[in-house]
């Protein structure tokens, strides 16, 4: 695509559908000011938006949290995203990205609850990667704050992490460690497997409650697995047969080399490989599958 392409996509602010080029916010607005806002990132696969009403939940429970009335009801977003789509088509799979922030005030920390939000949202594509050999990751604290279930636009402990992990080891992830204890990668959830048991850590203020990370805990319990949510401490995690991160943008991805020493044999696992399955059957025929799958529950 050319740049001036890129500039031609219709998105959507505040009530309108707009060329990308013509999308303005005043420099007032507390989503550039302060990170004040909240955002999510939903997948579009063969042209269905996936996992929606699981993404409006968070978003609410987001909008929640931070005591942002966005002024719309569920029906009406579910329509925008759904005509935002349809003004952006393309054949692969794409990516919604939704933000809500608090809306344009003086600049000051407090805010007059009857401020407007800003409400932005974009179809693009997500860059295809073949992710199948493994990537690697380094182990690093968690430097976030601990409110980390609100997914909130204010990134800028993750945007550090992400590229001290490139900058340092070339590394995809960070994956960190809160009181000797994995909470989460910096843009994705984890899971580890060690002697047969799948683990991720539980849902709390330290993590995000990632909805790929929900989807695989459904997937991978009722296709028979062992599949915990609980405590992982860091050595468990070093020690961890299969290291895998899931997210919207990346589905399930096999971690391979953590901290530079090979992770199991240092190749993709058996359990990622129908992690990986699971998930693919999943996009293709939708909530219909857990149904098929012989439950051993
Ligand atoms: N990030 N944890 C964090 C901190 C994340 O930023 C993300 C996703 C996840 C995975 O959540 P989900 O499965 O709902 O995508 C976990 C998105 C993709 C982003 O910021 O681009």
């Amino acid at each position: 695509m050319q740049p001036q392409d890129f500039m031609l996509r219709i998105v959507y602010l505040n009530g309108e559908f707009l060329p990308l080029s013509e999308a303005k916010v005043s420099v007032l607005d507390r989503g550039f000011t302060f990170g004040d806002g909240v955002y999510e990132v939903i997948p579009v696969f063969a042209g269905n938006i996936f996992r929606l009403d699981e993404h409006m939940d968070r978003l609410a429970n987001s909008l929640a949290g931070l005591n942002i009335h966005i002024g719309i009801s569920r029906a009406q977003l579910k329509s925008i995203l759904t005509e935002l789509v349809r003004r952006n088509p393309a054949t692969c799979d794409r990516q919604l990205y939704l933000q809500v922030t608090r809306g344009v005030t003086e600049r000051d920390h407090l805010y007059d609850e009857s401020v407007t939000p800003t409400f932005f949202a974009m179809c693009k594509a997500i860059k295809k990667k073949d992710f199948s050999a493994g990537v690697s990751a380094i182990t690093h604290e968690d430097i976030r704050w601990k409110y980390c279930h609100i997914k909130s636009t204010a990134l800028l402990a993750s945007v550090l992490l992400k590229k001290l992990a490139k900058d340092t080891a070339n590394c995809q992830e960070a994956i960190l460690i809160r009181s000797g204890m994995v909470t989460e990668g910096a843009s994705s959830n984890v899971f580890i497997v060690a002697d047969d048991v799948i683990k991720t850590p539980k849902k709390d203020n330290n993590v995000l409650p990632g909805i790929t990370r929900d989807l695989m805990v459904e997937l991978l319990q009722l296709s028979g697995n062992v599949c915990q949510e609980t405590d992982i401490t860091e050595q468990e995690l070093q020690q961890a047969g299969e290291i895998w991160i899931s997210g919207s943008t990346i589905g399930v991805v096999p971690v391979v080399n953590l901290n530079g020493k090979k992770v199991g044999s240092g190749k993709p696992g058996r359990y990622w490989r129908q992690a990986r399955e699971l998930y693919e059957a999943y996009k293709i025929n939708g909530p219909h599958t857990i149904q098929q799958q012989d439950c051993v529950v």
